[in-house]
């Protein structure tokens, strides 16, 4: 995190209820370890080992946890053969999040909500698929940062796949109002309409949102890594004089969006790798059935980050 990140202290584990699913699958003892994988494409560049490697270690869970890389027009196979020898449970990254839905016989309702699965566990005979890209989130910005959503103004700035992944998570922590609002509105509309049973959500054009002002601004653009935010691309003052701009985009420098929230004036900025962390706990729990403390994990990789 980057400004005001919450104390270490305040990163602390919780013993909290999830819709995680159905009790975890192990295997039984004395066969082969226990394997796990983070599968996408490309997916030399993933933090998931070692994030699971140490959860792994913290709670003495005896696993394996390997990079799954599918050939892009391979992933229904990849994920079968890894069914056969010992595969016990996937995080799903790009671009597989979709086909991970669509092979999942058995979902979670988040999964439902965010039509994508970032986690499937094997039960046995089937893939179940769960999103805990959302309920990460919901924990990076209550526990780690300390920022309520109840009762507040939330902007999420995108309409596509992670948007929708986090939108269900965010309603269910009742803000005052959720606007999302992106470059296409029509999508906007459409991400509005499939929430709007769940709570105050609405879309706007971005050019409606001047004058208005949030306490969190929530980027869900892949405008991210490498390049500047366009001039003019959102509005001026968007922040509160409190407000926290939150980047689901993790670096180890400050992302653009983070770089223009700041000259925007916002108080404090936070990019994804808490998110990140959260979510594969969520995942961890969902396959083991222990929840792991996510506070030194977080303290390692962004000590790594800083090297
Ligand atoms: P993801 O799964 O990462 O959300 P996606 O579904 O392709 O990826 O969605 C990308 C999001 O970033 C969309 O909201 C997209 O806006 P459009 O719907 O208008 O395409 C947004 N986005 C990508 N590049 C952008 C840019 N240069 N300016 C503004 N928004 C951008």
């Amino acid at each position: 995190m980057t400004g005001g990140k919450a104390s270490p202290a305040a990163r602390r584990s919780a013993n909290r209820t999830s819709d995680a699913g159905p009790a975890p699958q192990q295997s039984s003892v004395g066969k082969t370890l226990d394997r796990y994988a983070i599968i996408g494409n490309p997916v030399a560049h993933s933090k998931s080992p070692v994030i699971q490697e140490a959860f792994a270690r913290a709670t003495g869970q005896r696993m394996r946890y390997e990079r799954l890389l599918a050939p892009l027009d391979g992933f229904v196979a990849t994920v079968g053969k890894f069914a056969e020898t010992n595969g016990l449970g996937l995080n799903v990254t790009i671009p597989f999040k979709l086909q991970a839905f669509a092979l999942a016989r058995e979902r979670s309702p988040r999964a439902q909500a965010a039509c994508a699965c970032n986690t499937l566990a094997w039960r046995g005979d089937h893939w179940f698929g769960d999103n805990t890209d959302g309920a990460g989130l919901v924990l990076d910005l209550t526990r780690n940062l300390g920022e309520p959503i109840a009762g507040r103004k939330l902007l999420v700035l995108g309409a596509g796949g992670a948007a929708r992944g986090v939108a269900g998570a965010l309603l269910a922590e009742r803000p005052l109002r959720v606007v999302i609002a992106n470059r296409t509105h029509a999508k906007a509309i459409d991400l509005s309409a499939q929430f709007e049973r769940d709570g105050p959500i609405s879309a706007e054009p971005l050019a409606s949102l001047s004058g208005q002002q949030f306490d969190i601004v929530v980027n869900a653009t892949s405008v991210g890594l490498g390049m500047s935010v366009p001039a003019g691309l959102w509005p001026h003052r968007l922040f509160t004089a409190q407000a926290l701009a939150y980047d689901l985009i993790y670096a180890d420098q400050t992302t653009p969006f983070l770089h223009w929230a700041r000259t925007e004036g916002a108080a404090r900025t936070a990019d994804g790798l808490g998110m990140l962390i959260e979510q594969a706990a969520e995942s961890f729990y969902l396959w083991r059935g222990v929840r792991p403390d996510t506070d030194p994990v977080f303290r390692l990789l962004r000590a790594a980050g800083r090297d």
